[in-house]
């Protein structure tokens, strides 16, 4: 078993890229078939690109929202940073109305207004480049946190294990490497991880389209099922782990991620399987006591009713399409952040690492 990681080899997609005038996102609408970016030149394409989903995955939404408010910096005419500060507000709240699950936009929405406070109180005059260095952090910083929480993650599986995986959670969700999916290219490298098996993720096929895709890019063998049969690949003895990300991680650990996470960990507990949660402190919502207070999206029930653009369901028939659900704490072995690994995670083992 080895402990280096060749992450060079892992750095083959980037989601975003910022060309110093406009923002450039890999849009995910169209993979695994085509790969195009959309331009976004003002922040309210950005927030449209995060609403449309061409851009996809708590932390990459997160970083694409902050690159949006250095592109609303650009259309305000301020003298200064405390009236910049106002001015950029209802673009900033635009972009906070992107989506509502993943707690990383608001986190990173926080980090461009406290940057602006910091440049108003003097620290750098120049507060547009103010705002780009603060981006060009939390972009930086998600990868390093990336890195640090793949080793970590991987420590935690026996060599020789069989591991699935839910969503996208890879370089398409993050600034690279991904968070989930950073833990099982670890493992690989490693020698820890011998099998790898991908959901679909219906209604939007992020696993299908995405994920595998992605792991291929690598040498990455991946089986994908569909998700119906996961307890099944389970009660076969194939996966030691269920490897996740999230979209926000409650004060007591409940986790919000995508639909069908809370059966995978309801599925896992059941066959003896274990259930891993990878994701980034600016992931971790302390200011949400429990999964219950948090607003589930639901986008369009047309993604329910018809595939790859061809309507597979009766005229006249209603679907109901939540897109994210809740995995209590008590079902959750082990959550992984960059600051260090949660072990059967509660309140109070919460707050050893993440503070009141
Ligand atoms: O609707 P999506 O594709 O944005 O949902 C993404 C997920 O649920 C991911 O698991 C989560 O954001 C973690 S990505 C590192």
């Amino acid at each position: 078993m080895t402990d280096t990681i060749d992450y060079a080899r892992y750095d083959r997609v980037r989601p975003i890229r910022w060309t110093g005038d406009a923002l450039e996102l890999l849009d995910q609408r169209k993979l695994p078939f085509a790969t195009e970016y959309v331009t976004c030149s003002d922040s309210d394409a950005v927030a449209g690109a995060i609403h449309a989903l061409a851009v996809r995955g708590a932390p990459a939404i997160g970083i694409a929202a902050a690159w949006g408010a250095v592109l609303a910096a650009r259309d305000i005419d301020a003298e200064d940073a405390a009236q910049a500060a106002g001015l950029i507000e209802p673009a900033l709240q635009r972009l906070n109305a992107a989506r509502p699950t993943a707690v990383n936009l608001a986190w990173a929405l926080a980090r461009m207004r406290a940057a602006l406070l910091r440049a108003q109180a003097g620290e750098g005059s120049d507060w547009r480049a103010a705002l780009e260095a603060e981006a060009r952090a939390i972009e930086t910083e998600d990868l390093a946190a990336n890195h640090a929480m793949g080793v970590l993650g991987a420590s935690l599986i026996e060599a020789g294990s069989g591991v699935l995986t839910h969503c996208n959670t890879g370089s398409l969700a993050t600034a690279g490497f991904g968070t989930a999916l950073g833990v099982i290219r670890a493992g690989v490298a490693q020698g820890r991880v011998d099998r790898v098996y991908a959901g679909e993720t219906r209604p939007w096929n992020q696993g299908a389209r995405l994920t595998v895709w992605e792991l291929q890019e690598d040498g990455i063998d991946t089986t994908l099922i569909a998700d119906a049969a996961a307890s099944h690949l389970m009660k076969g003895g194939k996966v030691q782990w269920v490897v996740v990300g999230a979209d926000r991680i409650c004060a007591n650990g409940d986790v919000a991620n995508k639909i069908g996470t809370y059966q995978l960990a309801i599925a896992a507990r059941h066959h003896g399987v274990r259930f891993m949660v990878v994701a980034p402190s600016s992931t971790v919502d302390m200011g949400t006591a429990s999964g219950e207070l948090i607003e589930i999206e639901e986008r369009d029930p047309a993604e329910l009713l018809a595939s790859g653009g061809s309507r597979t369901v009766a005229e006249g028939v209603q679907a109901w399409n939540p897109v994210f659900d809740v995995t209590p704490a008590g079902l959750i072995d082990a959550i992984v952040t960059e600051k260090g690994i949660v072990e059967h995670p509660d309140a109070a083992s919460m707050r050893v690492l993440f503070g009141g």
